[in-house]
């Protein structure tokens, strides 16, 4: 085993990742390099610069990723209308392989040949991030504190942390806090009461998004604009993918909208239950939909939902950098080269309703579909031998079967 000599930490400045740098050092006795993303996670990263000087680290990098992961990660699953499992908008799983792409980067750029991370070894988020690396840069090797020091609990991590003077936040002394993941898309919470499915949960569990019960009274009727299958504006503004993002994160959250209680089936095979709050996410994905519904043809419309579960499940378990997840993108971005115009959202008391819809690229043809008299040539007796060549197989099975 070649020894080694530098390593790449995706490090938060939170409680666990601190205590895996100072491992790092102790253990491997190396240079370790910080990594921090910037997400819109709504966090400070100035302290993590602090902390991470504080450990002696020289190198230090803070990286505002949030246009990168919104344009090049968020709206790309976007266009495929992905959810896992019916109903996960996928939040953490489209994250990771930003961050591990990233890692490899800055792992090349300063000619470090492991990177670490923070993931435990019950979670899937191992399993993302080191997909990802494996895809990007075979020759590097990684590390998983979690899975491979023997600390086995939150109680032995913080006596860890008290012998190696690091300070514990004070809300974490005394209960331990949720497992809580944030991004520009979403933020999920998980452990502690979480873990009973039959629980019910609390309301401050919630992060970013009212109770809808709590929410306006009035509805608040908003505009996106699209292109291409890539929403571009809000009420007439052009935004840049982050900027409408979070914009769409502040009117969801106020009116309640995308909150999700979910038991989920992880990767590696067991059950759990979270809590997600996706505002944003959850009215483009409706409004989506809506500007999909009169710019694209059937068949097509129905192929994208059909392999939409599989791409679905290839984000959640990994395989953003594997082949068959760039040709199902493939087919997805071609889908959308007329999927533009413009569509209404009703936002009211936690849901997000398309109330209107334009396209100048629309399928729709009103003079087609009318019950008034219309212009079009539309014979009516080609409906009535269509039902008949249909119904040929079901008069067969039907008289056959009363025999
Ligand atoms: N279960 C979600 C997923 O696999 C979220 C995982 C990270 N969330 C957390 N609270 N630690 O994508």
């Amino acid at each position: 085993m070649t020894k080694i000599e530098k390593i790449v930490l995706s490090y938060s400045g939170g409680l666990d990742t601190s205590i895996i740098l100072k491992w790092l050092q102790e253990t491997y006795g190396c240079e370790v390099v910080t990594f921090t993303a910037d997400l819109g996670q709504g966090e400070e990263l100035e302290p993590a610069r602090a902390k991470a000087e504080m450990s002696g680290v020289k190198d230090i990098r803070i990286v505002d990723l949030r246009e990168e992961f919104v344009s090049d990660f968020v709206f790309p699953m976007l266009r495929a209308n992905a959810l896992y499992e019916g109903q996960y908008l996928l939040g953490s799983s489209i994250a990771r392989p930003l961050i591990a792409k990233h890692l490899v980067g800055i792992a090349r750029e300063v000619g470090a040949h492991a990177v670490a991370h923070g993931a435990t070894g019950k979670g899937n988020d191992q399993v993302r991030f080191e997909l990802a690396v494996n895809a990007l840069d075979p020759s590097i090797t990684i590390i998983a504190p979690w899975r491979q020091w023997n600390i086995r609990s939150r109680m032995q991590l913080l006596e860890y942390a008290e012998k190696h003077h690091i300070p514990v936040p004070s809300d974490k002394r005394g209960e331990a806090p949720f497992s809580i993941d944030a991004n520009l898309l979403h933020t999920s919470t998980e452990g502690k009461i979480l873990e009973n499915p039959a629980e019910v949960v609390p309301d401050h569990v919630y992060q970013r998004t009212v109770d809808p019960v709590d929410a306006p009274d009035t509805p608040e009727i908003i505009t996106i604009g699209f292109e291409r299958g890539d929403p571009v504006s809000v009420n007439g503004k052009s935004m840049t993918p982050a900027a409408l993002l979070t914009e769409l994160n502040g009117l969801g959250g106020r009116h309640g909208i995308g909150r999700l209680d979910l038991v989920e089936n992880r990767f590696i095979g067991m059950k759990s239950r979270g809590i997600y709050e996706t505002p944003g996410g959850t009215i483009l994905l409706a409004a989506h939909r809506g500007i999909e519904s009169i710019t694209l043809d059937r068949a097509a419309a129905h192929l994208k939902d059909e392999i939409m579960p599989r791409y679905a499940e290839l984000i959640y378990n990994g395989f953003w950098f594997a082949p068959e997840r760039e040709m199902l993108q493939a087919l997805i971005d071609q889908s959308q080269t007329f999927v533009s115009g413009e569509v209404m959202v009703r936002l009211y008391k936690g849901s997000a309703s398309v109330i209107s819809r334009t396209s100048p690229l629309s399928l729709y043809s009103a003079d087609l579909v009318t019950f008034e008299e219309s212009a079009i040539a539309y014979d009516h007796h080609d409906a009535e031998g269509f039902i008949r060549l249909n119904g040929l197989r079901l008069r067969s099975w039907a008289a056959r079967n009363s025999r």
